[in-house]
């Protein structure tokens, strides 16, 4: 293991070729599913280093290999998508795309899993195994992963190890934060069709309002987590968004909500689906209506192994040094698509921080003014390589 002392300071020596990365795919966000441009500039770079790639895996996926001797195979995963947010940072990097911004820091997975590439690229021959980099779009959308796994990229060679990650602004630059166990929440979106009769808001007997049995719903639908859940068992129920109506003096005929769910144990989601449906319908008819659940699409919770994690932060310890790698055994009700690669192989994953250390507070994920300190991108390179060697030599014990 001696090759992860020289991990971090071969990272930052590239420090300028990695600011440089990260600002080229801030600059040029591409929403999910739309990562051509994204995908090209992954793969050239990959090319660029002498790494075997594959494209259009999912349309817009890109896999890198590198093959050692032979040995297990360990997989790096990083998501490529932006959002639909108009950027408010006034950075001389800012999006140049109007309405598109690389909100959720995957522009640095981006440049971290390259600088990664880069620096087991100049060791591939010593590499006790095969180190794959899985580029995944659509991760916003939750269908990348799923689509990449049934497209094969588990396979040829197939993957023993998986390694994630995600920037986080709770914790500041060099921290690196590894859990145990379940980590981010399985989840469910829904839509719920109300249906009633339309007509003057004036005669409201003579019509069936849509409007107060979705609201009937809204509060019924509170009673799922705090009546049914067990208390000691995380879980939510929230809904986002309501449509209905179109004037004061109108009642319209239909109410379109949309909502999702957030759980751990895995029999709760279809526990959870069931009470909600129940409540849906029946509040609903009792009030002259009908309505109808929909179920969208979905992620299993992100369940970490925790004898991957001890090892992957071991070899990030002496890779980045001790004091810098944290160990929080701690749950997040957000969702993350690389749950379904934890699903399919033992898997670790790790939070970056990349908060200014020092700074009192820092817009957050999703916030048209997120921005990353970029001394976090060769912590983030080298944290990933370490983790890669250590899980292969740890992979055949
Ligand atoms: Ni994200």
């Amino acid at each position: 293991m001696a090759q992860l002392d020289g991990l971090l300071p071969a990272a930052q020596s590239m420090q300028e070729w990695l600011t440089e990365t990260r600002r080229h795919f801030h600059r040029h966000p591409e929403l999910s599913c739309q990562e051509h441009a994204t995908a090209e500039a992954i793969a050239g770079r990959l090319r660029d280093m002498g790494v075997a790639v594959t494209e259009g895996i999912a349309e817009t996926g890109v896999v890198g290999l590198l093959a050692g001797r032979d040995g297990p195979c360990v997989a790096i995963r990083a998501d490529t998508d932006a959002l639909p947010i108009t950027e408010a940072t006034e950075a001389p990097y800012s999006s140049q795309v109007p309405g598109v911004m690389h909100a959720c820091g995957h522009d640095a997975h981006i440049t971290c899993a390259l600088g990664a590439a880069r620096l087991l690229a100049d060791r591939a021959a010593e590499l006790p195994g095969a180190v794959k980099l899985i580029f995944q779009p659509s991760e916003e959308m939750v269908s990348g992963a799923a689509r990449m796994i049934d497209e094969g990229v588990l396979e040829n060679p197939a993957v023993d190890r998986c390694i994630g990650f995600h920037v986080s602004a709770l914790y500041p630059v060099p921290v690196v934060s590894f859990s145990h166990g379940p980590k981010m929440a399985g989840t469910n979106s829904f839509t719920i069709e109300v249906r009633g009769e339309s007509g003057h808001a004036g005669y409201p007997h003579l019509t069936v309002d849509p409007i107060p049995i979705a609201a009937q719903i809204v509060l019924a639908l509170q009673t799922v987590v705090s009546r049914r859940v067990q208390p000691t068992e995380p879980a939510v129920i929230s809904i986002g968004q309501i449509q209905g109506g179109t004037k004061c003096n109108i009642i319209g005929d239909r109410v379109v909500m949309e909502g999702t769910m957030r759980f751990f144990e895995p029999d709760l989601r279809e526990a959870m689906v069931a009470w909600t449906k129940r409540i849906v319908e029946g509040v609903a008819e009792s009030m002259g209506g009908s309505a109808q659940l929909r179920v969208g699409t979905g992620t299993p919770p992100l369940i970490c192994d925790d004898d991957l994690t001890d090892v992957a932060r071991a070899a990030c310890a002496r890779a980045i040094g001790e004091e810098a790698v944290a160990l929080h055994d701690e749950r997040f009700m957000g969702g993350e698509d690389f749950a379904y690669f934890a699903e399919r192989v033992p898997s670790t994953h790790f939070w970056l921080g990349i908060r200014k250390p020092g700074a009192a507070d820092w817009p957050s994920l999703h916030s048209d003014r997120f921005d990353i300190d970029e001394t976090a991108l060769p912590v983030g390179a080298a944290s990933l390589a370490a983790c890669a060697l250590g899980l292969l030599e740890g992979a055949g014990e």
